[in-house]
């Protein structure tokens, strides 16, 4: 006979294990060397940042101990995904924005391919106006989308931006011109140090690397 005893452990118990296999199937644990593979394999678009880019984000993400980033442009997810694991190794989280529907799906599929669902969010729309609604304050910012709007993404940022955090754009070298406004700001503010490096000769072009100093 069933007492409400049982009744009351059966529901628990169906209730805990259905939590489990819940949270196993959200979860999927993916290895270092599945991820390396991804990466390695990633069919690129011309859109994307090079290999060399990329590793150099993810190296300054997990070295910077950076918690909280935001990608404008995020094209297929090349950048998201290797700034994504840096970002989990972290314990932290990025937001990636794009205004192309079509891009922002393959970045969601992407991430999850990497099993980054939990540290790296895709966002659909303008930057102008994503980046406006974003809450609470960043430590990592890197700006990959129009390139005569790069300033106006900055500033729009710029007020939830940490002291000490970096901010890094992309093909300063290739289409400064579009940029001048963007560059003369980050290399003339007393609030920046800025430097442009060359990660990858595979573009022939380069990155602005600015830290934040208050
Ligand atoms: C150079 S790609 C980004 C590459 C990417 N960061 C990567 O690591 O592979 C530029 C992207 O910016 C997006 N974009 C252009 N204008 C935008 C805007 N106003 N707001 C958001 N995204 C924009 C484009 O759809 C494109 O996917």
């Amino acid at each position: 006979m069933k007492t409400p005893w049982h009744m009351a452990i059966a529901i628990v118990g169906t209730v805990i294990l259905g939590g489990a296999l819940l949270a196993a199937q959200q979860t999927r644990k993916v290895s270092d060397e599945f991820r390396r593979q991804f990466i390695k394999d990633f069919k690129r678009i011309g859109l994307n940042t090079t290999v060399g880019d990329a590793a150099l984000l993810r190296i300054l993400v997990e070295s910077g101990r950076c918690k909280r980033g935001v990608e404008v442009g995020s094209a297929t997810g090349f950048g998201a995904i290797n700034m994504g694991i840096a970002f989990e190794r972290n314990g932290g989280q990025l937001i990636t924005l794009d205004i192309d529907p079509a891009m922002i799906k393959t970045t969601r599929e992407n991430v999850a391919a990497m099993g980054l669902e939990k540290t790296v969010t895709a966002i659909e729309g303008d930057a102008l106006k994503t980046l406006a609604e974003l809450k609470g304050e960043f430590d990592f910012v890197f700006i990959d989308a129009l390139k005569p709007d790069y300033l106006k993404y900055l500033k729009l940022i710029e007020p939830k931006l940490k002291a000490g955090a970096v901010v890094v754009a992309d093909n300063v070298i290739r289409s400064e011109r579009q940029m001048k406004d963007y560059l003369e700001y980050v290399q003339t503010s007393p609030n920046y140090d800025t430097t442009i490096v060359r990660a990858s000769v595979e573009k022939n072009d380069g990155m602005a690397i600015s830290y934040k100093l208050k």
